[in-house]
């Protein structure tokens, strides 16, 4: 049974076809913000799911997990943590590397920003190949020769899911990422 909430978050995103390029079809959570009803609704449904679970990090991918992700964490109490574009962060980092259609990226975190033994819930606003999320994980996870203090990934929370690309996100060992399942 779906929430009450999910059909008003769904009609709140708009969608914008062949961006940015031809055959994307661009989910714009920008006119979720728009709407009050609907940025406070998604943001409590994650909430609910996370309160009372121990969680110490929510970290936020740039750019639209830093929307989401930091009313998430004032509100369960948690740190927030940036987790960013390359050569952001001003600080010491560690990076993870992933593929893109042509390429790869990279994001980084800072070291020191979490600590062992600590929770976590990456948040997102979209998973299509899993890619990014699976590079996060690997930023918190620990990992032999790397400085990786080894957080418990609780699990990856995003607000949508592309349909087609469900399977594809079969990747990872903390199982499917939590999504609203608006789709
Ligand atoms: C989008 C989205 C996720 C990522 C998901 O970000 O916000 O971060 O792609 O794709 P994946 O599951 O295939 O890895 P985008 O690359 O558009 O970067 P931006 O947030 O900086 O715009």
């Amino acid at each position: 049974v779906k929430d009450e909430r999910i059909a008003g978050i769904a009609s709140s995103i708009r969608v914008i076809p062949d961006f940015p390029k031809p055959g994307i079809m661009f989910q714009d959570v920008t006119t979720l913000l728009l709407d009050p009803k609907a940025f406070k609704d998604t943001i409590d449904l994650f909430v609910e799911r996370y309160r009372d679970k121990n969680i110490n990090v929510i970290a936020g991918i740039e750019a639209r997990g830093f929307i989401f992700g930091p009313p998430i964490a004032l509100a369960i109490g948690a740190k927030f943590v940036p987790m960013r574009k390359p050569k952001k962060l001003p600080g010491e980092v560690i990076s993870e590397e992933y593929s893109l259609e042509y390429g790869t990226d990279k994001i980084e975190m800072h070291v020191g920003a979490v600590q062992a033994g600590e929770r976590a819930v990456i948040v997102d606003d979209l998973i299509a190949t899993g890619g990014t999320l699976n590079a996060a994980i690997r930023l918190l996870v620990p990992k032999p020769n790397a400085e990786r203090v080894g957080v418990t990934v609780v699990e990856c929370a995003c607000v949508i899911e592309l349909a087609e690309l469900k399977l594809a996100s079969l990747f990872c060992e903390f199982g499917l990422p939590y999504t609203l399942n608006i789709t």
